[in-house]
């Protein structure tokens, strides 16, 4: 397993200065999507010299795929990368899982940084090593457990990412705080409430930093996700259905954070009906959420839909369909198997928020 280093910096170029000094005179890299070029490379223009190449890939999830991963295999390739040379994933998720597979698997891997630029990936998709790409519609479908050699976190991407993008990655954070720390629950949800007034990005650093350390705690002797790392699925069970749901037969555009936002409060519903989690807590969870985010309401004909997503889940064991509970003394549960009854009480009870 590699030696991965996160580091959060309020000075990124000096950061990087630093970590590509042993890559002085080898090819390098930087992967980004278009946005990211015009608003994010700006920001580290200074550490490039005629050392660095630049390869844009097409944002978007259907652009999460084979035929993007080829292309940059034959960029790579043609361009006779070794693996002494350096790959940069600048960008959000997208990037970073695309990058992250790319450089994992290319010469059966070559070094790679990730620079993750919205609060999803700071807080979880550039760190843990999940790479990957879809395949046959199957959302990461195909990838490797590859951590990044280095993860550079800095606010300074987060200014100019627009509030809808900001909130979908703070629902990973109040994911984080739920299961590990009430505290810091309550902390974010102050943090939250005064952020438009005040966008005070120095908490926010300090918030992120601690939300990273809980994923880091839970992949902690679990990369491969066998056991405690499946924690960090809470609220993605049901949020997983909603997103495919919500984008596909509705064609309703919900974001990741989104859908998981409004996870987090059936698979709360579902800690209360069946580990006791206590009400009052429950209730206070659900409005702090509904207050952040709007949430959708499925209609009762579409939960036999939802269910029938909810069969397709990766975390599923024999057909059964499973779930992160939090029992009454706060501590998450994995693989806890939930039915189709639960589900119906579940959507029910989103449903009367
Ligand atoms: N996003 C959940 C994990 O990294 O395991």
């Amino acid at each position: 397993m590699k030696n991965n280093d996160i580091i959060h910096t309020d000075n990124i170029n000096d950061q990087l200065k630093n970590i590509i000094k042993k890559y002085d005179q080898e090819k390098k890299l930087i992967i980004t999507d278009h946005n990211c070029r015009k608003y994010c490379l700006p920001v580290i223009q200074e550490i490039i010299d005629d050392t660095f190449e630049i390869f844009e890939i097409k944002p978007g999830e259907d652009n999460k795929s084979l035929d993007t991963v080829k292309q940059l295999w034959s960029f790579l390739s043609e361009k006779k990368y070794t693996r002494e040379s350096l790959i940069i994933n600048l960008g959000g998720g997208m990037v970073s899982d695309l990058g992250g597979f790319a450089a994992s698997t290319f010469k059966r891997g070559i070094p790679y940084i990730n620079i993750p630029t919205t609060i999803l990936a700071q807080v979880d998709a550039s760190v843990g090593g999940k790479t990957g790409i879809n395949f046959m519609s199957l959302k990461n479908e195909i990838g490797v457990f590859s951590e990044a050699d280095h993860v550079l976190i800095s606010e300074v991407f987060i200014k100019s990412l627009k509030k809808r993008e900001f909130l979908s990655g703070f629902a990973e954070m109040l994911k984080h705080a739920l299961i590990h720390n009430d505290e810091h629950y309550s902390e974010l949800i102050e943090f939250i409430t005064e952020y438009e007034s005040n966008e005070n990005l120095k908490k926010l650093n300090s918030l992120t930093k601690q939300s990273v350390k809980i994923k880091e705690h839970y992949i902690k002797n679990d990369l491969y996700d066998k056991g405690k790392r499946k924690i960090l699925n809470f609220g993605h069970t049901f949020g997983h259905a909603f997103e495919s749901h919500f984008n596909l037969n509705k064609n309703l555009e919900i974001k990741h954070g989104e859908a998981v936002a409004q996870g987090i409060i059936c698979e709360i519903y579902l800690s209360h009906k069946k580990l006791n989690f206590e009400s009052d807590k429950m209730n206070r969870i659900s409005n702090d959420i509904k207050n952040i985010y709007k949430i959708i309401k499925p209609k009762s004909d579409e939960f036999d839909l939802i269910h029938n997503l909810m069969t397709h889940d990766k975390k599923n064991l024999n057909d059964v369909i499973n779930c992160v509970l939090i029992n009454n003394n706060n501590i998450p549960l994995f693989d806890q198997e939930i039915t189709k009854d639960d589900i119906t009480d579940a959507l029910n009870y989103l449903n009367s928020v």
